[in-house]
């Protein structure tokens, strides 16, 4: 007897584990994984390669259908492709990461992201894990668990520039904060807690004891499904 498919919606700003906790969780609990971050970097990089205006949304707004995006959702592997090119590495540069809010605000480009996410969940047999921004509020409102993971300022950036290589503290606390406010204040889909998420600070968590709490919460969604 298998498990019903579960739907987990994982939200919030960066800097709170949102990566590292959701493909922990799918890899434990045999879901797949999205990262729905990464094809909004997709889309971005495509954009700044091909040379569109980011300051420009109808620019954006006109060429949003062009790239061919894949994701692959293995939580052990995940992989992201733009018109079958493996982008993993460059989606992670300080240019994309500096234009994607930017590119993500056009409601053309968040439309085709959108549409693209349901399609994924909804082939996941097993049940699939996706962590974004407005995952439980747009993308999949009937999620069977949203979780909103939120941290400190200070603690989200030291996180941050520990991933980033050479990074100073300081000036990836600004980037960060202003991105936040750019990705929360936007008008379409902002970053945004469902009134049902369940909200957990992990401030003065460790990274197993966010990934313990969360696999509680989705065993019991399963449990009573
Ligand atoms: O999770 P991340 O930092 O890789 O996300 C990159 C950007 O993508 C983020 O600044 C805002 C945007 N984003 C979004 O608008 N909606 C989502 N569901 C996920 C990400």
């Amino acid at each position: 007897e298998s498990a019903p498919a579960v739907i987990v919606a994982i939200d919030g700003p960066s800097g709170t584990g949102k990566s590292s906790t959701s493909k922990a969780v799918a890899a434990q609990l045999g879901l797949s994984y999205l990262d729905t971050g990464a094809q909004y970097r997709a889309i971005t990089w495509w954009m700044v390669t091909n040379g569109i205006d980011v300051d420009d949304p109808s620019e954006i707004a006109a060429v949003a259908g062009k790239p061919d995006i894949v994701s692959g959702t293995d939580p052990a592997g995940p992989t992201i492709t733009v018109d079958g090119v493996d982008v993993a590495g460059p989606i992670r540069t300080q240019e994309v990461t500096a234009k994607v809010s930017a590119v993500s605000a056009v409601p053309e480009v968040r439309a085709r992201i959108t549409e693209l996410q349901r399609s994924i969940a909804a082939a996941a047999e097993k049940g699939i894990v996706v962590e974004g921004r407005d995952i439980g509020t747009t993308v999949l409102p009937d999620a069977d668990l949203k979780i909103f993971l939120t941290a400190s300022p200070e603690a989200r950036a030291a996180r941050r520039s520990g991933e980033l290589k050479n990074a100073d503290v300081h000036a990836t606390r600004e980037a960060l904060i202003k991105r936040d406010a750019a990705d929360s204040n936007r008008k379409t889909s902002p970053l945004a807690k469902a009134d049902d998420a369940v909200e957990v600070d992990t401030t003065d968590l460790t990274l197993p004891q966010v990934i313990e709490c969360v696999v509680t919460l989705v065993e019991e969604k399963r449990a009573a499904k």
